[in-house]
């Protein structure tokens, strides 16, 4: 029986009604503590990781010069401050994504801005990029670096302040980058959620053009600098950031932010404030993600032909859907609400069923197996 899905998932879900912001603060709050602790958390960090880790050898990963223990990450939002960066590998995560960060702090919208639909395994959220900004981050970096106690790849993922216009984006990119190069393994353009007014028309080639310019011009350490889009691209603008992905050398695309799509969501309206879903603003993400994601996915990774890694999110629960994924494509795997649904078991649950079906192929192979007509 599983502890968490069984008894505290219901007690915390229903019973206690918890606000699902309010308990995401509390699990931030504790491994903040933890990362703050540094080497006198190490008694808690072994048993965590004696709990959720699963080492296996197969399941390492080199890709863009960076060695993963295994494939599955902390997808962006979770820990946009960072706060926690070094804990979320003894939860058995092979990386992190750290942000959205913004070049300025800002609030974020008006609570409540998270909700949970378990009739659908499904949240909708309209956080708006709360984050400390660019400068924090980089300085909770650096004490962490200090400490020296993670060991898994650190992504961080960049997006656009709200007070600063479209037309100023560029600047505004460049500056969180230039201020967060040093700490970061991989970047991510983030011009693919829903809850920035405008940002996703920055996914436009003409305004994503001097964005990946700026940052490329900026990249002077060679970071590896990725993309994140939207699962609600129509496919010909799907194709002009691919080009430009080719054009600017980016190292990969992040395949799939939330949806801004309600299609066959058996949820109504959102028991707080009683909005109706179909109206309510907000990205969708989980369940009903799962098949647009890996679509997108797949298409990707035809379109360039498998050169441009992927890494694939989007409503991943379960090892099949982990599995499909990877043969639809992706090098590279991330999670956010299934891992909030299912409790911290997942990720071991789904390396350990990855190491099965893999079954001594190499996880080469397996890429864009099922990616062809
Ligand atoms: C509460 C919440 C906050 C999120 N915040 C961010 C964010 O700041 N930046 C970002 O790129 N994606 C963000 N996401 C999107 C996730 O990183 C992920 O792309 C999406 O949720 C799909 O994956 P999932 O179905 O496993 O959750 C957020 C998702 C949720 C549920």
């Amino acid at each position: 029986m599983n502890l968490y899905t069984n008894i505290l998932r219901p007690l915390i879900f229903s019973g206690l009604r918890a606000d699902p912001e309010w308990l995401h603060q509390q699990l931030l709050r504790a491994g903040g503590q933890l990362e703050a602790w540094g080497e006198q958390g190490q008694g808690l960090r072994q048993l965590l990781a004696s709990q959720y880790r699963y080492n296996s050898s197969q399941l390492r990963q080199h890709l863009w010069g960076l060695d993963f223990p295994n494939p599955l990450g902390l997808a962006a939002g979770f820990d946009k401050d960072g706060v926690a960066s070094s804990v979320w590998q003894e939860l058995g995560f092979g990386f992190v994504e750290v942000g959205t960060v913004t070049w300025q702090a800002q609030p974020g919208n008006p609570r409540p801005r998270l909700f949970r639909l378990p009739a659908d395994l499904a949240a909708l959220n309209r956080m708006g990029f709360n984050n400390h900004g660019a400068r924090v981050l980089a300085q909770t970096l650096e004490v962490a670096a200090q400490g020296g106690l993670r060991r898994v790849p650190l992504g961080i993922n960049l997006g656009k302040s709200k007070i600063t216009p479209l037309e100023e984006a560029v600047g505004d990119y460049v500056q969180s980058f230039r201020e967060l190069q040093a700490w970061g393994d991989y970047f991510v353009v983030n011009v693919s959620s829903p809850n920035t007014p405008g940002l996703r028309t920055l996914q436009s080639k003409a305004q994503l053009e001097p964005i990946l310019a700026g940052l490329q011009t900026q990249n002077t350490s060679a970071k590896p600098l990725l993309i994140k889009v939207a699962p609600d691209l129509a496919w010909e603008d799907l194709d002009e950031i691919l080009e430009l992905a080719q054009t600017y050398q980016l190292a990969g695309v992040i395949a799939t932010n939330t949806t801004l799509s309600r299609e066959g969501l058996k949820t109504q309206t959102l028991p707080p404030t009683q909005e109706l879903v179909a109206t309510a603003p907000g990205g969708i993400s989980g369940a009903p993600l799962q098949a647009k994601s890996t679509e997108m996915i797949r298409y990707i990774y035809r379109k360039t032909q498998g050169q441009l890694p992927i890494i694939g999110v989007g409503g991943i629960f379960t090892v099949d859907q982990a599995w499909e994924k990877i043969s639809a494509g992706a090098s590279l795997l991330q999670v956010y609400t299934g891992w909030a649904y299912q409790g911290p078991g997942m990720v071991k649950e789904i390396l350990r069923g990855l190491e099965q079906r893999l079954a001594g192929q190499a996880w080469a192979e397996v890429i864009g197996s099922a990616a062809n007509p």
